[in-house]
């Protein structure tokens, strides 16, 4: 016997995974194949070249998560089926009907992306419903409450880029993947590990604040990384230029680091006092902090002491679960599996795949 035990599929950007959980929580195998390097050259995300990584790359990413398990102790398989890039969430779903069409008692569980991450904190923390999200990643900077496994309601959303581009693009801009200091670090991550070192007040920043407009939870990253560039041409502040201040690019990361933080927390705060203008103080009971930026030391410290203040409780799940992974679009067929949600016998009456 074994208690619910669901096969998750991922394929909705450039990271194929795949991952075997069951109902107890326990993860029973993961794996995954990242396109980033195929990509990186042309600065983006070809969808033609994630489509054919996804084709090649499924047959053995299933085949090494299943590589102790019986098929036949598998009751569903769930796979992202939007949102994402069009192209690659089909290879996913069409892999997952093969299987289906050979595995006949495996039953279908489409799973929506941002859900899946929404909830993944269920997995590592016990945290009931509701509770208010924020994801801010590479790709995804949206804040919401998650009333039940199905039931969110978005506060806000980015108008433009999320928080982990502005980190990767002024990275990038400021070449630190070619500096000795931040040596095997990228994007966020070095910039964080420089701002150690750095004074922030060295340099000005304008963050969306102030906007009267603006009362709601969006968020905007575009205009920061104008001024950052604008910074970096000026102050020629480009890593590999021999002459360049180490202390100058130590405090221009600081900067960075704390107007982005600046700015989520702002909106984070008037998510906190909107809950209670609309008489929802139980909403802003629980805080989950989520996505590869949540992993920044300095942006968990100010949303944490913001919590603190307003007695919210907060959750920081491990940062390998809030990247996209195999394992999250598992846990979520199993919450759903649980409350019979769109648990299909067949594939055909299911949704087509949106962008
Ligand atoms: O969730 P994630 O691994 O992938 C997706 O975007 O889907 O997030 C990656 C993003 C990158 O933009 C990266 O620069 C950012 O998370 N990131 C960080 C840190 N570590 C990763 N941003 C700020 N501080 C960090 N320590
Ligand atoms: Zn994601």
């Amino acid at each position: 016997y074994h208690s619910l035990r669901v096969l998750g599929i991922e394929t909705s950007c450039d990271d194929t995974s795949a991952a075997v959980v069951d109902g107890d929580r326990t993860i029973i195998s993961q794996a995954c194949r990242n396109q980033f390097k195929y990509h990186q050259p042309w600065g983006g995300i070809v969808p033609s070249i994630a489509k054919n990584h996804h084709y090649e790359n499924l047959v053995p990413v299933v085949a090494e998560v299943m590589k102790d398990i019986e098929w036949n102790t598998i009751a569903a398989i769930a796979t992202s089926i939007k949102p994402g890039l069009v192209i690659s969430l089909w290879q996913g779903i069409k892999f997952t009907r093969q299987l289906l069409e050979k595995y006949t008692h495996l039953s279908f569980i489409p799973i929506h992306h941002m859900e899946a991450h929404a909830l993944t904190v269920r997995l590592t923390h016990d945290v009931p419903f509701p509770y208010m999200v924020l994801l801010a990643s590479g790709g995804h900077c949206i804040l919401a409450i998650v009333e039940d496994i199905d039931k969110f309601y978005r506060l806000g959303e980015t108008q433009d880029i999320a928080p982990g581009e502005a980190f990767d693009k002024s990275a990038r801009e400021l070449k630190l993947h070619k500096h000795p200091l931040v040596e095997n670090m990228v994007g966020g991550a070095a910039i964080e590990y420089l701002a150690r070192e750095g004074y922030e007040k060295r340099y000005q920043l304008i963050t969306p604040k102030y906007s009267a407009k603006m009362r709601d939870c969006s968020f905007s990253f575009g205009g920061m990384l104008s001024q950052i560039r604008r910074v970096i041409e000026k102050d020629g502040l480009y890593s590999e230029s021999s002459n360049v201040d180490e202390q100058k690019l130590k405090d221009f990361s600081a900067c960075i680091q704390s107007s982005i933080v600046r700015h989520i927390e702002t909106r984070v705060h008037r998510a906190i006092l909107f809950c209670d203008a609309i008489q929802k103080p139980q909403w802003k009971r629980r805080l989950v902090l989520s996505g590869g930026v949540a992993s920044n030391l300095y942006l968990r410290q100010r949303i944490n002491d913001l919590c603190t203040h307003y007695g919210v409780e907060l959750f920081c799940p491990p940062v390998e679960f809030c990247t996209d992974n195999g394992v999250m679009i598992a846990w979520n067929g199993i919450e759903r599996y649980r409350q019979n949600m769109n648990v299909f016998e067949r594939m055909s009456d299911t949704l087509v795949p949106e962008g």
